[in-house]
């Protein structure tokens, strides 16, 4: 045996991609642990009424996920402004949460399919009055719809794109602006906008076309507002769940039978780790711990199969809904 070529120094080329593999091992662990969040998990919440103020305002309060939201910020003690387009609902919201947590709450009405419309001007009119004066710390920007549901493009009314686009990302805008000049005077504020998982996790989102593009507008329209906020002492967050057992999702997943609260947690353990969240300086994050899992393992799946796999899925629900001859 050659004991020279044993001893031998490893060539140039060896250490050079050495210390290249080193680094792309590097790279991929940080991307890792930032979308996995793992950062988040270390994070302690915030006192949100001492950090921001006294009030916070949500939007589509009735159900799912704003409805938790509402009750969650509520047990850490902040006041609510309740906005909804069912009074008979908010109503209902209101009367849980000042008998549950002791907070003041205010009620406004409000369709958001109108916005940008003399009743949808009129409705903001009433939401500047109820805020005015009021310390509002947190907003938290929720409501959404996915109706029509898993349809192409050209089968379902124009209309019904234009209520999705008004109430997704439409009314959210007007919302903000109206909110943000009273953060801005007294300089602290956190801003949570509800984006979706799916528009992030997936390279498309076919049959949900409009519904995905709202999101995506919602994830870049928060990442801008953190740069231009974060210096006014405004925290600007997207927050994006994957799948939540809502009325949402009722009517969309096809999956039969027992679903692991893992993949997809009830309303309210989301918002308790979506309020965990509020504050810390990441404008985009996914708040639950198995979504943040699920978006790791998609890391891992090429595209092509990501999308391929989506565009069953959401045949499938299109099937369901499809009316029967
Ligand atoms: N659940 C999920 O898996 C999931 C995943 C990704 C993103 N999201 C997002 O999370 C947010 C909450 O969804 P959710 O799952 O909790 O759904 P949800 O149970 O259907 O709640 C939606 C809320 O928005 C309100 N809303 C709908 N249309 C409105 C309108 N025209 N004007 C005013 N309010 C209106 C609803 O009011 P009503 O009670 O009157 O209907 C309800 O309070 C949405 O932005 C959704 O896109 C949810």
């Amino acid at each position: 045996m050659d004991t020279d070529a044993c001893l031998r120094q490893p060539e140039p080329w060896f250490f050079s991609l050495a210390i290249l593999g080193a680094l792309y091992v590097a790279a991929f662990a940080c991307r890792l642990f930032h979308i996995s969040g793992l950062a988040l998990c270390l994070c302690q919440p915030k006192d949100l009424r001492r950090s921001y103020g006294a009030w916070a305002v949500v939007t589509g309060p009735t159900s799912g996920i704003g409805r938790s939201m509402a009750v969650e910020l509520a047990r850490r003690g902040l006041n609510l402004v309740l906005v909804g387009r069912d009074p008979a609902a908010l109503q209902d919201v209101s009367d849980t949460v000042s008998s549950a947590h002791g907070v003041l709450t205010k009620t406004v009405q409000f369709d958001f399919s109108l916005v940008s419309t003399p009743q949808g001007d009129e409705a903001m009119g009433r939401l500047r009055e109820a805020v005015a004066g009021l310390e509002v710390g947190v907003l938290v920007n929720n409501a959404g719809v996915a109706k029509p549901g898993a349809v192409y493009l050209h089968e379902a009314d124009a209309e019904a794109w234009v209520r999705m686009v008004r109430v997704n990302l439409w009314a959210m805008t007007e919302v903000t602006a109206a909110v943000l000049p009273g953060m801005v005077e007294r300089g602290r504020g956190a801003i949570v906008n509800i984006g979706s998982g799916a528009a992030e996790a997936l390279p498309s989102y076919p049959l949900y076309s409009v519904y995905g593009a709202s999101k995506q507008y919602v994830a870049q329209f928060s990442r801008s507002l953190y740069v231009e906020y974060t210096g006014k002492g405004i925290d600007v967050q997207c927050q994006a769940p994957l799948y939540v057992d809502t009325k949402m999702v009722v009517s969309m997943v096809t999956w039969g039978g027992y679903v692991s609260q893992v993949v997809m947690p009830t309303p309210d353990a989301y918002a308790g780790a979506a309020a965990r969240c509020i504050g810390h300086r990441y404008p985009f994050c996914l708040p639950n711990l198995g979504h943040r899992l699920q978006m790791c393992f998609n890391q891992f799946v090429p595209g092509r199969i990501l999308v391929v796999l989506c565009f069953r899925e959401t045949l499938q629900q299109r099937a369901m809904h499809l009316p029967r001859s």
